[in-house]
């Protein structure tokens, strides 16, 4: 499968939900290649850190990013995009050429407001061709406990039918220790609730593509 992370809203969890998936499905004995657009280049940094076998990732310069997924994408099992925290052409090509867009985002206001902006880039790019091309709201930094502020989030998600995830990323300190460590929440602590999260994630994206033929499959 192809997946993208995008948000033009920066500091939202897109670096960080892509190195989990990509370290979950590594050690699931999957061949992984993170393409990975962060100015910051916050995967990369990690997967420095994690060595993990099956896992590739590389720093990819906006210009060349066609050229890299060209050469690169059919060889893996899976192929995750972490997008830069800015609208710009480069998410465009991304997305048109993924399964999946994981749009991460806070339960708040200008959050959800960004999101939407990520949809209708998405719609774009579904119209000009890109069947099949499906997206999810992932709520990130949730607090435990619901307050006012996740049901005002939930409320927004309703009134615009953003199609979201059911499972959400609980603000947890596993996610931030992983980059100062390298392990990922499911190599961390197999059995935490981050790592749950995770693994809940990737079931429903497996439920979500279905038996669909994915875009790597197809090219393989
Ligand atoms: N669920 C979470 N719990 C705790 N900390 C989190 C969580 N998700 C992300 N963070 C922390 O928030 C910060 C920003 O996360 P991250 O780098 O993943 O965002 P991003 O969307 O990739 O940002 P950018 O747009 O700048 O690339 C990091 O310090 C990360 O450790
Ligand atoms: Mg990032």
């Amino acid at each position: 499968m192809i997946v993208s992370f995008a948000s033009s809203k920066g500091g939202v969890g897109k670096s960080t939900t892509c190195a989990a998936i990509a370290a979950k499905l590594a050690q699931d004995g999957m061949s992984v290649l993170v393409l990975d657009l962060d100015q910051n280049q916050t995967v990369a940094r990690w997967a420095l850190k994690a060595a993990m076998p099956g896992l590739e990732v590389r720093a990819v310069a906006p210009d060349t990013f066609t050229a890299v997924f060209r050469d690169t994408a059919s060889r893996f099992d899976h192929v995750l995009i972490d997008l830069a925290g800015t609208r710009e052409a480069t998410a465009l090509k991304a997305m048109a050429r993924s399964d999946l867009v994981i749009i991460p985002a806070q339960a708040s206001e200008p959050d959800l407001r960004e999101a939407l902006v990520i949809i209708d880039d998405i719609t774009d790019v579904v119209e000009a061709g890109a069947a099949g091309l499906q997206y999810r709201l992932l709520l990130t930094k949730l607090f435990p406990l619901p307050t006012r502020v996740t049901m005002f989030a939930h409320h927004e998600i309703a009134r615009h039918a953003m199609a979201r995830f059911d499972t959400g990323l609980v603000e947890r300190a596993q996610y931030r220790e992983m980059f100062l460590t390298g392990k990922a929440p499911t190599i961390a602590e197999p059995e935490g609730k981050a790592a749950r999260e995770i693994t809940g994630l990737i079931e429903e994206i497996h439920a979500i593509l279905g038996r669909a033929l994915t875009k790597t499959e197809r090219a393989a």
